[in-house]
This record gives C-alpha cells, sequence and structure tokens, in this order.
C-alpha cells in the first residue's frame, strides 16, 4: 500500500492542497507555517470535503480570496482522489471525491479489522487518568456517574490510539466524614444491616449523624475527637475505618462491574498521608509555601485570577488537606508511573482547586501535562439537581436498576419468545447502554436533563437507536446464513451507498478528534449519523434480492457499519447485543 494510502481522506487532500500552495505565484508570502484546515463538507450538495483556505490566506496576502481559490484550484493536483475542486460563496473550495477513491478506502477499512483505518499516535504518551472517585461511606451519586462514564471512555479511546493508559481511582478515604462515621458505627450501627446491605447501613449511619450534628454542637465535637484520635493513629478507630473501606471498595466494584470500568490501581487519598508533612517541608524549604497566620500557604501573586487565591497545604493545628494530598499524588504519577500527563475527570466547582495544584506543580519545575477535564450537573425534568421524590440524593446503583428494568420491559414486549434469562441479559447491555449513552452524547460542561424517555426511545440519538442499527447489520448475515466473506471490488450504484462508505471512512478522522479537547459526544455524534446513513442504504439499497459484485459491496458496507458501530460503541464503553 503506498504510504499516502494510511492516511484518512482529510490528510490526503491536506497534503494536496500544501503542495497545490507550494506552486502558485504568492508560495514565497505564505505565512509561516500555514496549515490549511480541510473539513468534512456540512452541505454535502457541494461536495464532501471543503477548505476556507483561500478566505483565511486572503488577508495577510492582500489579495482577494476568490482570486487566491482560483490559483489553489488551477495547481491542485488532485490525482486518484477528488475531481477538479469547485469555488463557493466567497472563496470556499470544495472536494468531491472520487468513487474509487471511496471504493479503495472501504477495501482499506475492511482489511484493518481491529482499528478500521484509525491511526495509532506517532508519540505515545504514559496518561493517568484521575476518574471516578468517590468519596468512602458517603453516597455515590449520579454526579460521580458522568466522570466514571467520561474518565472511562476517554482512557479507552487514548488506548486504542496507541498510548499507554493508567486508570486510578483516587477515592476519598480519609475525610473528615469519618468521625461522624467512627461515632455512628460505635453508637447507631445495624449488626445485622451491615451483614446484609453494608453500603446502605454505612450510608444510613453516615445520615443520620451528619443530620443530627446539624443541632448538636456538643456532638460535633465528639466526632470531630472521633477524627483526631484515627488520625493519631488509635487502634479501634484504625480497624473500623479499614471495614469501612473496605466494605464501600466491595459496593463500588459491584457497580463498576456492571458499567463494565475497570481501574488498575485504587491509590485513594490515605494512601498518601506519610508524603504530606515531607511534601509541606520541601515547599517550604523551596521558598514555594509560607508561613501566613499559623497555616502554610503557596501565594499566586503573578497569576491572573489567583493573586488572592492562596493555597493552604497545611492548617494551623497542623492538619494537611485536599490540595497537600493531591500535590503528593502529582509526584507519585510522575517518578512511579512516569506519567506524561494526567488527566482528571472532576466536576466543574472543583476549578480553583486545580488551578492552584497545577500552579504549585509548575512552580516546582514539574512539566507533565496536566489536564482539568470538568462537566456540569445532571437535572431533573424540573431544571434542578436530580434528586429522588423524598429529595434525597439520588443513587447510582438505583438508577443502573430502573434502566435495566425498564429496558427490559420493551426487550419482553418485543422478544416475548426469548429464553428469560437472555431477555434481562439483553436488557441489562440497552439499559446500562441507554444511561451511558444519554451522559456521552451531550457537551460534558452542558447541564443536563435526565430523562428516561429520552434516553430509552428507540428514535433519534440514543442507544437503542444505535444498537438497532447494530442489530440490522447482523441480521442480515443471519438470513444470508453466512458470514462476510472478503470483498475483492467495491461498486456503487446508489448515492445512499457512497454516503455511507464515506461516513465508514470518517471514522478514522472522528476518532483522533476526541481526544483534541476531551470530547466523547464528538465520537457520539459520529456514530448517531452513521446509524443515520446505514437507515437510509437500508430504505434505498436492497442487498440480498441483488447479485454479484453489487450484492457483494452491499454486504460488505453493512459489514462495516456493523464492525464501526460496535468499535464506537466499545470506544464508549458501550456493549453491542446480537438481537434487541
Ligand atoms: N473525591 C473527590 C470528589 O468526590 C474527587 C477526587 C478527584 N480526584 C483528585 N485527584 N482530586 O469530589
Amino acid at each position: 500500500m503506498a504510504e499516502g494510502m494510511s492516511k484518512t481522506f482529510s490528510a490526503r487532500l491536506q497534503e494536496a492542497l500544501l503542495q497545490a500552495l507550494s506552486a502558485t505565484d504568492f508560495a514565497a508570502d505564505l505565512p509561516e507555517g500555514f496549515a490549511p484546515k480541510v473539513d468534512q463538507a456540512q452541505n454535502r450538495q457541494f461536495g464532501d470535503y471543503q477548505t476556507n483556505a483561500a478566505m483565511m490566506l486572503a488577508k495577510p496576502l492582500k489579495k482577494n480570496p476568490r482570486e487566491v481559490a482560483a490559483q489553489i484550484i488551477e495547481k491542485f493536483e488532485p490525482a486518484d482522489l477528488c475531481d477538479e475542486p469547485t469555488m463557493a460563496g466567497p472563496g470556499f473550495i470544495n472536494f468531491t471525491l472520487k468513487e474509487d477513491a471511496l471504493a479503495g478506502e472501504l477495501l482499506r477499512i475492511l482489511a484493518d479489522e481491529s482499528h478500521h483505518g484509525v491511526a495509532t499516535v506517532e508519540d505515545p504518551k504514559t496518561v493517568v487518568l484521575d476518574f471516578s472517585a468517590p468519596n468512602v461511606a458517603k453516597p455515590m451519586h449520579v454526579g460521580h456517574i458522568r466522570s466514571t462514564i467520561i474518565g472511562d471512555s476517554l482512557g479507552r479511546i487514548a488506548r486504542f490510539l496507541g498510548h499507554r493508559t493508567i486508570t486510578d481511582n483516587h477515592i476519598g478515604d480519609w475525610g473528615t466524614q469519618f468521625g461522624m462515621i467512627l461515632w455512628g458505627w460505635k453508637n447507631l450501627l445495624d449488626e445485622d444491616a451491615l451483614a446484609e446491605k453494608p453500603v446502605e447501613e454505612l450510608l444510613r449511619i453516615y445520615r443520620e449523624v451528619n443530620a443530627r450534628t446539624k443541632e448538636d454542637e456538643a456532638l460535633r465535637e465528639t466526632c470531630k475527637s472521633e477524627l483526631v484520635a484515627l488520625q493519631a493513629g488509635d487502634e479501634e478507630n484504625l480497624k473500623i475505618w479499614e471495614t469501612c473501606v473496605d466494605v464501600s471498595k466491595q459496593g463500588l466494584q459491584g457497580i463498576y462491574d456492571r458499567l463494565d470500568v475497570s481501574f488498575d490501581h485504587w491509590l485513594g487519598e490515605s494512601f498518601y498521608n506519610d508524603r504530606l508533612a515531607p511534601l509541606v517541608d520541601d515547599l517550604l524549604d523551596q521558598k514555594i509555601a509560607e508561613e501566613s497566620d499559623g497555616a502554610i500557604c503557596v501565594f499566586f501573586p503573578e497569576t491572573k485570577g489567583l493573586e488572592d487565591k492562596p493555597a493552604i497545604i497545611r492548617k494551623a493545628d497542623g492538619g494537611f488537606l485536599y490540595a497537600t494530598t493531591d500535590l503528593a499524588t502529582i509526584d507519585y504519577r510522575l517518578n512511579e508511573w512516569k506519567a506524561d500527563a494526567v488527566w482528571y475527570v472532576v466536576g466543574a466547582p472543583q476549578q480553583l482547586h486545580f488551578d492552584q495544584i497545577f500552579k504549585i506543580s509548575e512552580k516546582r519545575g514539574q512539566s507533565a501535562d496536566l489536564e482539568f477535564i470538568p462537566f456540569g450537573s445532571i437535572l431533573g425534568k424540573d431544571r434542578k439537581m436530580l434528586r429522588t421524590r423524598s429529595g434525597d440524593t439520588v443513587q447510582l446503583a438505583d438508577v443502573l436498576d430502573e434502566a435495566v428494568e425498564r429496558a427490559a420491559k420493551v426487550v419482553i414486549e418485543k422478544n416475548p419468545d426469548l429464553e428469560p434469562s437472555e431477555q434481562q441479559a439483553v436488557a441489562e447491555v440497552i439499559g446500562i447502554g441507554a444511561v451511558k449513552y444519554a451522559e456521552l452524547s451531550q457537551y460534558r460542561l452542558t447541564d443536563y436533563i435526565f430523562d428516561w424517555d429520552n434516553m430509552l426511545a428507540l428514535k433519534g440519538n440514543t442507544a437503542p437507536y444505535l444498537l438497532n442499527a447494530y442489530v440490522r447489520t447482523r441480521a442480515i448475515f443471519r438470513k444470508l446464513g453466512e458470514d462476510y466473506t472478503v470483498l475483492e471490488t467495491a461498486v456503487f450504484e446508489e448515492q445512499a451507498e457512497k454516503d455511507l462508505a464515506l461516513k465508514l471512512a470518517q471514522f478514522a478522522e472522528t476518532v483522533p478528534q476526541v481526544l483534541v479537547d476531551f470530547k466523547p459526544n464528538t465520537l457520539a455524534n459520529y456514530l448517531y449519523e452513521l446509524a443515520m446513513a446505514y437507515h437510509r442504504f437500508w430504505e434505498a439499497c436492497p442487498v440480498l434480492r441483488v447479485e454479484g459484485d453489487l450484492r457483494a459491496t452491499r454486504l460488505a458496507l453493512c459489514e462495516q457499519t456493523g464492525r464501526t458501530l460496535r468499535t464506537g460503541l466499545g470506544l464508549l464503553g458501550i456493549r453491542t447485543t446480537e438481537f434487541m
């Protein structure tokens, strides 16, 4: 295969465009490092791709954009890739791919069974992904679902593109909540409930003590002293703490198993306890931190927005803080794991915290690429924070149960003859997939409305719609009674075939795009468009009723659509099902 052939259409067009630019009379006047952008056409009426390069160049070259475009077009050598480019409007250049180029690309991605044409990165990085990270013995609520689902998907995509990923669940296992839990454990614990539903029991005592401390000043103090005793190494308290952490981890593991999410490490906050004191000393020695009213702080007079927002890393009473732990965590990840990058998928309210610790890391001369990847809230239909009817925060486990229950109703209705265990398995895929997809199809910073009917609808941008498209691609081979065999020659007769082939080729352009600004919704939307293109193809192009190369091509389009949907959904952490 020729070198250029292993690139995406947009990359190949970009190269040809650079070539053309270097042959124009204004080649010598081009702005240094000018890289023309080639985009997928929004309106296919004018072509498959377009560039605004001429408009970008008009100003620096002091030329009319249409004149610039005309010269580029004149010098453009489309080779076998596309027809002669055309000009539109104020100076857009449009490209229409040749049918042979589409056919060649279809064959190429069919041959690339695991990656469907997606190239791996040239410089793989070691990326640590910090996501989920709930607080032990406190409810893991739907807010944590965003972090868990987005983080897991970004990890899968980074891995697929060839990066070395390390997923680390930085659970909050050493917070002030333990003061309350310790007292509750000693005074309110129901042993039977603990044996039966441990996570719920921990939650119950946490809530109960939390409510009581609101009115009871003395109890607040008692809880505080329980916490101090724990931090001082009191044996009884340490034992209770350890049990609580174990129980909570097991509960969490159950949820992660259901979500198909896994972590390479679970280094919670407590793991860093011994590293905090020396770290603060080191920051003092290096004059990065200083004393202020008995506390140790880092000031940022030179940083806009942080001038009056110092980070406290040791309180006057000697206690360490969230920021201190996170700084120790950065050290560990850079030194032990040799991380090039750390991606934090954490809610938007923690922006200031991450601004501060990233700045401190910079002051310490660390050069890793630290990325804060925030997300918004999940709202109820009333546009307020999602709550249960009784006003409590919604529990993730309950959400998953309800999603599967609702999906099961649909599955049983559509497939009454299926074994109940199979119906259940399919419902699990659809229900969990629907919750994940509702999350991932949104831009992460939008506050989205949690709506059962929308997320489980069979039409629209939903998991069931995409899964249904996948199921169709599989059904055709069942009907045929054979598996897909290698396609030799691709031929197209209908526009719907070419549109689908083009969409399939664009998977390779889409996946890397997700990591540019950490937007899994870019991939979700691509998959939705692919499913729609498949649907249109399905309506317009009979498969089993035609013969020869045409039939083989149509079967190949079905096969590749199925593969791309399965891989693409897999990158979102969503499993597929063979029927629904
Ligand atoms: N436990 C925190 C919370 O629930 C999130 C931790 C995020 N990760 C980190 N390294 N700070 O809000």
